[in-house]
């Protein structure tokens, strides 16, 4: 039997859903999925990835576009590439083998047309039995404890249906799910109600749902009765609101900076932030930036 097919309760597999068609990114994203565009030399799937690691996770379930294969690939073992590096004795070797996941770990399913995230983390159904974890990749989180970390300890304690929030500002709101809650404690929000993309006259509150969530297996069956919602799309806040009649919902703000990556002025922010904040890289960024704003 599946080591991961049994009822504990423990957090070891993550679905990464990255089928979606990167469009605020294109043209770039034409050819390359917005996944696999860099943050310095990483590509933003790779920092989702080592999250995951950090919090224990074991098993990777990546929804990927029949065009998406390589995403894949990228954490497959390249022996070509590394008998290269071999030969000429490079010191790059370690690197292309560190981010290597083991095949058994690594599950792929096509997502054939992007109808939205919630039909993407329905599409993982045959692989869930348990509580697991969602992470959208184009959502970086920089923080000490990992985010995701930070909720399997919150799940811990609360097991319930969890989603990442952040305060955002007014006129941002209506890019996001919004939650409305009961009432809270410290960073620990119980949910009673969820919109996605609310106008911003309707919204609820300013907390919004960011690319993290804890979810149970139920979420499948209410994946599976949702009719399109926004944008004409199967949206994974739609069932996440209609899971609460039967279980509970926390909005969980978490520590850390959150970077939109899915937008182009997101990610440069999180390249310039996470640049800065590198000791091999911080001096060079100040020194361009600063030779860039001296005017003739
Ligand atoms: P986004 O809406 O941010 O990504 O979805 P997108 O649709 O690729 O971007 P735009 O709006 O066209 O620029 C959040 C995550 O959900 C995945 C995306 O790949 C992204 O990682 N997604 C979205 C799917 O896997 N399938 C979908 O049908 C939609």
């Amino acid at each position: 039997m599946d080591k991961y097919l049994d009822s504990s309760n423990e957090i070891k597999t993550v679905v990464f859903p990255v089928a979606g068609l990167g469009s605020r990114f294109l043209p770039v994203t034409k050819l390359v999925a917005k996944e696999l565009l860099p943050i310095l030399n990483k590509p933003l799937i790779e920092y989702a990835v080592s999250e995951a690691i950090k919090a224990g996770i074991e098993r990777f379930i990546f929804i990927s576009s029949p065009d998406k294969q390589s995403i894949t690939n990228y954490f497959r073992k390249n022996n070509k590439l590394e008998n290269e590096l071999r030969d000429k004795n490079s010191e790059y070797l370690d690197i292309i083998s560190n981010n290597v996941i083991p095949e058994e770990n690594l599950i792929e399913v096509i997502q054939d047309k992007p109808m939205g995230l919630g039909h993407a983390i329905w599409c993982a159904k045959d692989y869930i039995s348990g509580p697991f974890a969602v992470i959208l990749p184009d959502d970086l989180v920089v923080s000490d404890v990992p985010c995701i970390k930070q909720m399997i300890d919150v799940y811990k304690k609360h097991k319930c249906n969890i989603v990442a929030i952040q305060e955002v500002d007014k006129n941002n709101i209506s890019k996001y799910g919004v939650i409305d809650f009961l009432k809270n404690n410290q960073n620990i929000y119980h949910v009673r109600d969820m919109i996605e993309k609310p106008d911003q006259e309707k919204a609820p509150s300013n907390l919004a749902v960011i690319g993290r969530y804890i979810l149970s297996p139920n979420i499948i069956k209410e994946l599976s009765m949702l009719k399109t919602g926004f944008g004409g799309e199967i949206q994974l806040t739609d069932a996440i609101k209609n899971s609460i009649i039967s279980e509970n919902v926390i909005g969980y703000k978490f520590e850390g900076n959150r970077f939109d990556c899915g937008n182009v002025m997101g990610a440069l922010e999180a390249q310039l932030s996470i640049a800065i904040n590198n000791d091999k890289y911080k001096d060079q960024v100040i020194e361009i930036i600063n030779k860039n704003l001296i005017k003739d």
